[in-house]
């Protein structure tokens, strides 16, 4: 980690002893400054004419016709109203990862995970529900693993607001910390920042806890702009660490195990989002199995979790995956 004042941003009340030493590090912009040409012709190749476009604007003309029909198909079938009322049942749930090379010092160690928020602007009474969850949540590690507005376009304004509004309630140790995700243009890098949230953006940074090394590191988003470097985010790692990748996909798994990392946090999928009885998401939306699509998963060495997310994109229905917020707790057995 690279620690300079040029430009620090004051760290939020209580935001915990990682997030402090982060958020004194120069933006984004000027850390990941070898990334940016090659990060904003991705964004106009995967998101074009932005300027035009609003919240509730398709990623691209076809998808948009694709998810009306889905949502008339929906309201004839009398579901559509369920799944309205599905994507608003959100869930905290706790979940147990055993591993035998867990350090003996990070047995216990409890990350909230919060992923694909998709905070609708219109809609702030998500930022409350959501709120409302993870309020007394006490942890030591908090993260986010990407995707924080609702759709793929239109203003970032509400997003600082709702991530402390979410936030104010949950007890960190150690902060939070977060990563890119395929909806995040790279100005939302710095909302976050300017928001007390720091970015790891192909980097990585250590947690000491007794004896034990935490090496906790980020990755731009593997899906849609080719810029994550895994090898950028581990390189600095002690020899000795327990190496915690946040990856917005589940897509660099293979790569992710064979580059040392031991735990892999990640969404996107939001578990298909509409699941069918046996069948199972009609969309993961993603290149890994569908293992790894949701929930606990190992590979090699390697264990993983792949979350449903809170939010919802495209059509705001669940059917069969609840929205869900994480705890994870690390347990070496
Ligand atoms: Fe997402």
């Amino acid at each position: 980690m690279t620690v300079n004042t040029q430009n620090p941003v004051p760290a939020p009340p209580g935001a915990g002893l990682l997030t402090e030493a982060l958020l004194t590090r120069p933006p984004v912009s000027v850390r990941a400054a070898e990334f940016m040409a090659r990060r904003l012709k991705g964004e106009a190749r995967f998101r074009p004419h932005q300027q035009n476009k609003d919240e509730l604007s398709p990623v691209i003309w076809w998808r948009g016709i694709g998810m009306e029909a889905l949502r008339w198909g929906l309201v004839l079938a009398g579901l559509y109203e369920r799944g309205l009322q599905n994507a608003m049942d959100l869930r905290l749930v706790h979940r147990e990862i055993c591993m035998p090379s867990l350090p003996e010092d990070l047995s216990g160690f409890r990350i909230l995970q919060l992923s694909d928020l998709h905070l609708p602007r219109r809609r702030p009474e998500f930022a409350a529900k959501a709120a409302a969850l993870v309020t007394g949540v006490d942890v030591d590690l908090c993260v986010l693993t990407g995707d924080y507005r609702w759709g793929y376009y239109g203003p970032l304004d509400h997003i600082p607001e709702q991530l402390r509004q979410i936030l104010a309630g949950v007890t960190s140790r150690y902060g939070t910390v977060a990563c890119m995700g395929n909806h995040d243009i790279m100005k939302v890098a710095d909302v976050l920042e300017s928001a007390g949230i720091p970015v790891l953006y192909n980097e990585g940074t250590a947690i000491t806890t007794g004896r034990a090394v935490l090496w906790v590191c980020g990755i731009d988003d593997p899906h849609n702009y080719g810029c994550d470097r895994l090898d950028l985010a581990v390189q600095d790692a002690p020899d000795d660490a327990f190496i915690l990748l946040l990856s917005h996909t589940p897509e660099r798994i293979s790569k992710a195990e064979k580059a040392g990392v031991s735990l892999y946090l990640t969404g996107h999928t939001h578990g298909g989002q509409i699941r069918l009885p046996l069948f199972g998401a009609l969309s993961k939306n993603a290149a890994c199995t569908r293992e790894q699509a949701m929930g606990l998963w190992r590979h090699g060495t390697m264990c993983g979790y792949t979350t449903t997310g809170l939010g919802t994109t495209d059509l705001p229905v669940r059917y069969n995956c609840p929205p869900e917020a994480v705890i994870l707790t690390l347990r070496r057995a």
